[in-house]
């Protein structure tokens, strides 16, 4: 058998995982409209990558109608959508998988065309991506609007949205949920200084930046309790605008403080393969958030980006992290963590079918067993 450390079980909270492969949260943007509800395709593809004792972490999921920024992603806010959910976790426990959803708001990264009556969208101040194009709701490539600051007044009410969220969650049977801090979106927007220029409580100091943050993880852990509870960040990464100046002290003292909370895990995106969701990034010479946050963290760690199983396996075995996420791979093979067990090939993925469309180049990639008999 090969890679004896990435295939060791780990306990996450209360789940004892059989392997430490994780499927990482991955935006498919295939979900019915408009109800934005998963369906029976969604619900093929997570059961197709489900694995007795694997964790998987379902793709991003907006808490509210303000937090969508792209066409087809699945909502976590309505009745149709905590039933289509449903569906999707009865078929990840029916293989005896474990499932987390990931909690999302894109604050800045959005179009006036995908938001409530044609407003803009809001972020923690009114600071644009400069740029990057984005896509309006109807295609069209057109440069980033420049968002409307949030008001304090308006803040509880979004963390709120974020509590509500998990509630629904829980509703759909899910076994825990990640709150996404990571890429640019809301969250890090108030992490980073250049997108926080906030004079409140919530700008400002090291410690006002990361109040949001905390908040929100603190409103989602009264719904779940803490131990089945994610945090994703990606300190160093470049994606949608992101990029602090000088991220150690920031996300040193982000993570320390997300420490006495006693989370299920922490999850990063090593910034080598930052932006991978756009381009085949691999940024050499960076820094490795697993390495250089392993010695501050003080509970389960999970890494993404760019991992194969050798160099997944050697980070385990090294005590980086405890377990590793993978992406991309995972999307070409639904078999993935049976098909590095066993050394069998990968198949290898078809960007131009990332996001949206139906099951060409997302239920249609077939299992080593089903390659073998063809
Ligand atoms: C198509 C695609 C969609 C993604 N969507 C998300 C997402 O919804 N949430 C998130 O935190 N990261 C997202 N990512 C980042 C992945 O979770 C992962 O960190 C990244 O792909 C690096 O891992 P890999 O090298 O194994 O692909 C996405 C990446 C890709 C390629």
């Amino acid at each position: 058998m090969n890679f004896p450390s990435l295939f060791s079980p780990l306990k996450i909270g209360p789940y004892q995982l059989k392997h430490r492969l994780a499927m990482a949260p991955l935006t498919r943007m295939r979900a019915a409209k408009p109800s934005l509800a998963p369906r029976p395709l969604n619900v093929e593809y997570y059961a197709q990558r489900a694995t007795p004792g694997g964790l998987i972490i379902a793709e991003a999921s907006p808490v509210m109608v303000t937090g969508f920024g792209s066409p087809g992603v699945p909502g976590i806010y309505t009745e149709q959508q905590i039933a289509g959910w449903r569906e999707v976790v009865d078929a990840v426990h029916a293989k005896g998988g474990v499932i987390f959803l990931q909690l999302w708001h894109v604050g800045r990264v959005s179009h006036s065309s995908f938001q409530p009556g044609g407003a803009l969208p809001v972020a923690p101040s009114a600071v644009a991506i400069p740029d990057l194009k984005t896509g309006t709701a109807d295609g069209k490539a057109v440069p980033y609007e420049t968002p409307r600051a949030l008001e304090t007044s308006e803040i509880p009410g979004v963390i709120d949205a974020y509590r509500q969220a998990a509630k629904n969650a829980l509703k759909a049977g899910f076994d825990g949920v990640e709150v996404h801090g990571a890429n640019g979106y809301l969250i890090e927007q108030f992490l980073q200084s250049h997108t926080n220029l906030r004079t409140d409580q919530y700008g400002g100091s090291i410690e006002n930046r990361t109040r949001f943050l905390i908040e929100v993880t603190k409103a989602v852990v009264e719904v779940w309790g803490a131990d089945r509870v994610g945090v994703r960040l990606s300190p160093y990464g470049v994606a949608n605008g992101s990029g602090e100046p000088d991220p150690m002290p920031l996300y040193t003292y982000a993570v320390q403080s997300l420490n006495p909370l006693r989370l299920a895990y922490l999850h990063f995106i090593e910034p080598r393969s930052s932006g991978a969701g756009r381009a085949e990034a691999n940024h050499q010479n960076v820094p490795s958030a697993m390495v250089l946050f392993r010695p501050i963290w003080n509970g389960v760690l999970i890494t993404a980006g760019g991992f194969t199983g050798e160099t997944a396996d050697a980070a385990i075995a090294a005590g980086h992290a405890d377990a590793i996420a993978f992406g991309r791979i995972f999307i070409s093979n639904p078999d993935l963590p049976r098909r590095l067990q066993r050394g069998f090939p990968l198949t290898p993925y078809n960007r131009a079918t990332f996001y949206g469309g139906e099951e060409a180049g997302y239920t249609d990639y077939p299992a080593h067993d089903e390659l073998e008999q063809a």
